[in-house]
């Protein structure tokens, strides 16, 4: 990971010194949230089994992957779908990105039907089919466009809206702080920075110096996204920046458990173990059970695959086991090979056992 640059601002506690604040108590609407640790919106991967396994894990809120405006005003089934979310979730987010004023007007009143708790602008997704068509990190290129959008929408709705953005299109071109002030000035409740340009996609730095400046400027909550990925990131982040609220993406994709290690770590300043193999087993049961639940069996197993890494994170033999896995679309085999692996690794089964032979038999 690369290492991030920091806002090396002095420590805030919320007590000392002029416009005194809670630390770090975020409210949004109804709702109030002190440390908030978030799960980022994620296409093809915030889906309900997801979110559900992150909320069980300590995710404050949860957003469900981007939901295309253009397909909800056509009326697609398979966009509609993406917006349900179950009362067990809450609080959640739909996140519904778009160029078109009207269509994302009409977008964020479909995902009011849906009665989430936000309703969150994409303003930062970096993907060129989306963002040179002047949604997601398009809209920076375009802030009066952004500031209509985000006003229609933030009129069209009750439910309070948030937005998440990038500090700019370009290293030339950093307008974070303006777009803040917009933001606020439009009714926005929250904003997400992702403190990286759209030129960066995921790479590079992230750049945190942004958010003191930030809020210095507003006084909407701030939450800070972009390669935190620890317990340590996520104190460091809290401590440094004086952010409202951290999001976390991959490492969550990688650790679905960052959320708790993370809450631990703030409260008591001591790091948990890490998960054993049986609470990997156990959760990874829990995730595939979901998925069969809500996609039917061979398209949740099948797009599970993509959390397999993270289960496996550590464990012996990994690669090997996933390839394995791999091949299968149903659950029975799946669930077998999973038995024999912790028959032949627990109790003894270490994270460390990565070196030993694989004793697994082939499929
Ligand atoms: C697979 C994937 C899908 C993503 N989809 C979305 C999305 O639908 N909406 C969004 O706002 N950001 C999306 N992002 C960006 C993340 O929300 C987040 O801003 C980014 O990954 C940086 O945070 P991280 O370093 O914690 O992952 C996606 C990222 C990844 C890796």
């Amino acid at each position: 990971m690369p290492a991030r640059a920091l806002a090396n601002v002095m420590p805030v506690d919320g007590r000392g010194g002029e416009g005194i604040r809670d630390f770090a108590v975020m409210k949004i609407g109804n709702l109030t949230i002190e440390k908030g640790i978030l799960l980022a919106p994620m296409e093809d991967v915030t889906d309900l089994p997801f979110r559900i396994i992150c909320k069980q894990m300590g995710a404050d809120i949860v957003y469900t992957e981007f939901v295309n405006s253009d397909g909800l005003v056509r009326g697609n089934p398979k966009t509609r779908k993406k917006m349900a979310f179950l009362e067990e979730e809450r609080p959640v987010g739909i996140q519904i990105y778009g160029g078109d004023v009207d269509a994302m007007e009409g977008a964020a009143r479909a995902a009011e039907s849906f009665n989430p708790d936000l309703i969150d602008i994409n303003c930062g997704c970096w993907v060129r089919d989306v963002a040179m068509r002047g949604a997601g990190a398009g809209l920076l290129r375009d802030l009066p466009r952004m500031e209509r959008l985000t006003r229609s929408v933030v009129n069209a709705v009750h439910t309070p809206v948030t937005l998440k953005t990038r500090l700019g299109w370009d290293a030339k071109s950093i307008r974070i702080v303006d777009v803040a002030k917009m933001c606020e000035q439009a009714g926005v409740q929250a904003l997400t920075v992702h403190c990286r340009t759209r030129d960066q996609g995921h790479k590079g730095e992230v750049d945190f110096t942004w958010i003191p400046r930030i809020k210095e400027a507003v006084s909407i909550p701030v939450i800070v996204n972009g390669d935190i990925v620890t317990p340590q990131d996520v104190q460091e982040t809290f401590a440094t920046t004086g952010c409202d609220a951290v999001m976390i993406g991959r490492g969550a994709i990688l650790n679905p458990w960052i959320f708790r290690q993370a809450k631990h770590f703030l409260a008591t300043g001591e790091l948990l173990p890490e998960p054993t193999l049986e609470e990997r087993v156990d959760l990874f049961r829990q995730h595939l059970k979901l998925a069969i639940e809500h996609k039917g069996e061979r398209t949740g197993v099948i797009e599970l695959r993509k959390h397999y890494a993270g289960f496996l994170r550590g464990m012996p033999h990994v690669s090997k086991i996933r390839n394995e896995l791999m091949q299968f679309t149903e659950a029975e085999p799946i669930l077998q090979h999973l038995t024999r692996f912790l028959e032949l690794y627990s109790p003894r089964a270490s994270l460390q056992a990565e070196t030993q032979p694989s004793p697994l038999p082939h499929q």
